[in-house]
């Protein structure tokens, strides 16, 4: 049976996944949520926790940390849904430049996505959820009946994410962040387990050349199609 009240969206890096998924959670009245946000998380309290991530990461400190790790989400009064860590909110710390260099690595680890796997499926019964990630419709929610993949060119990839002030590093330039761009989604794309792949049920959207607008109607109107 198909699950109705969840709209997965995939796609690489810097796609506008979270713009979109944002305006279409606005418009539909559901709830944004951002999986990237919560490898991140995952991978800041690492970095907190001293865990070196340059070289191979040791499975057996993440599986301590993650026994000590509360990763949930609470609505404030306007709806919006805010990742809390332990208690804290941690909305803008997991945007770091740093985060971004070791989160592929961390997300790729065995014991990480069977951690977060329940928890991701978990959220759907707080309602209609407009869900981004890399493995939102192939593993997290494979039966949700709305499912996009949303990409883009990677000069116009790396255009957006310069514009978001904060997470890229100082000096950074279109051609630098492309290469850190293309680097993770090597990395994404070729790890084991769930992928950054297309559902083959998935609708694919190229928005090189779509304002925000008409990708937030373009997947507003098929979801209320389909
Ligand atoms: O969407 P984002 O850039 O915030 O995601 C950060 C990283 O988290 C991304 O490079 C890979 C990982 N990720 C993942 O492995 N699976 C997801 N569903 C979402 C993100």
């Amino acid at each position: 049976m198909s699950i109705v009240n969840v709209i997965a969206i995939d796609g690489p890096a810097a796609s506008g996944k979270s713009t979109i998924a944002q305006k279409v959670a606005d418009k539909l009245g559901g709830y944004y949520i951002s999986t990237g946000n919560m490898y991140r998380a995952i991978t800041l309290f690492a970095m907190q926790n001293d865990i070196p991530l340059d070289s191979e990461i040791d499975p057996d400190r993440i599986d301590k940390i993650l026994s000590r790790l509360e990763l949930t989400y609470r609505a404030d009064p306007a709806g919006k849904l805010h990742l809390i860590m332990n208690s804290r909110i941690s909305d803008s710390e997991i945007r770091s430049p740093e985060v971004a260099k070791y989160v592929s690595k961390v997300a790729a680890m065995e014991n990480v996505r069977a951690w977060m796997i329940g928890r991701q499926r978990e959220l759907a019964s707080l309602g209609l959820l407009i869900m981004e990630g890399r493995d939102i419709g192939t593993v997290i929610f494979p039966d949700a009946k709305y499912k996009f993949f949303l990409t883009a060119s990677p000069e116009v990839r790396a255009r957006r994410r310069l514009a978001q002030s904060g997470e890229t590093a100082a000096g950074s330039t279109v051609a630098s962040v492309a290469k850190e761009i293309a680097l993770r989604d090597e990395m994404d794309s070729k790890r084991k387990i769930a992928p950054l792949k297309k559902a083959d049920d998935a609708i694919f959207i190229d928005s090189s050349d779509m304002t925000v607008d008409e990708v937030v109607d373009l997947i507003t109107s098929r979801a209320r199609r389909k």
